[in-house]
């Protein structure tokens, strides 16, 4: 039983959604699981293991940014034998043509965060997505006719932040989008021999300032949810 997440062993699924926000794991497993469990509940970062179209799947809330996700996605992989992660969640674009509600799969996550280079002797490490489902993600959404790009993202530890321009050197060199996750869960997921991707939606435009409601993005997170069950 973990620190964190508490489950008893069994209870958790080898394929695991995990949203940021522990209400979206609450929607997702509501609205597209059947036979929905509830196996933790610890400081509201809720987790449920259900059935989509006969496979057994769990969701589980990771919370925000990379110190959370390690401690759900390090539980989840160490002490559950979870084989598979796919993150749901949203980002901010760094191109004025990537639009509210595109879909975004990080390829590359680059990170301003020290938690690599502390594990990497000050050298920079390349967190990556796994290939397959990548491939089977952009080919489902393009079926789904979901719009959907494929790219760098930028895994920050800053959403607040007081430079204006911080996010202009990644847009000059192709980073598509950024959030807060991506980076760490790619390296504990390369050392653990797991698989990961993230499937992000866009809520806000650094470029143009546009940004979705609350609403807009739980709308949208339904979405990227059906394109991971689909592929897992
Ligand atoms: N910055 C950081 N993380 C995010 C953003 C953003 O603009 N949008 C969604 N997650």
């Amino acid at each position: 039983m973990s620190l964190h997440i508490g489950a008893k062993a069994g209870e958790i699924a080898e394929t695991v959604l995990l949203p940021g926000d522990p209400l979206r794991a609450k929607l997702i497993a509501e609205s597209f699981l059947t036979d929905v469990y509830q196996y933790s509940n610890i400081r509201n970062m809720s987790g449920f293991t259900g059935t989509y179209k006969g496979k057994r799947i769990s969701v589980q809330g990771g919370g925000m940014g990379m110190p959370s996700t390690a401690i759900y996605a390090n539980e989840l992989i160490k002490e559950y034998d979870v084989k598979t992660i796919i993150r749901v969640g949203t980002c901010g674009s760094l191109k004025r043509e990537i639009s509210l509600g595109e879909v975004i799969l990080a390829m590359s996550a680059n990170t301003d965060s020290n938690i690599n280079r502390a594990t990497f002797n000050g050298m920079n490490y390349s967190p990556v997505a796994d290939f397959e489902l990548l491939d089977k993600a952009y080919h489902q959404a393009r079926e789904l006719s979901i719009p959907v790009r494929v790219g760098g993202i930028f895994s920050t530890d800053f959403f607040y932040d007081e430079n204006p321009d911080r996010y202009e050197v990644w847009a000059n060199h192709g980073v598509l989008g950024v959030e807060m996750e991506s980076a760490i869960l790619y390296t504990l997921a390369a050392r653990t021999n797991t698989r990961a991707l993230s499937i992000l939606t866009v809520s806000d435009n650094l470029i143009t300032k546009e940004f979705n409601s609350a609403e807009g993005r739980t709308n949208d997170i339904e979405n990227t949810a059906r394109l991971a069950l689909e592929i897992v």
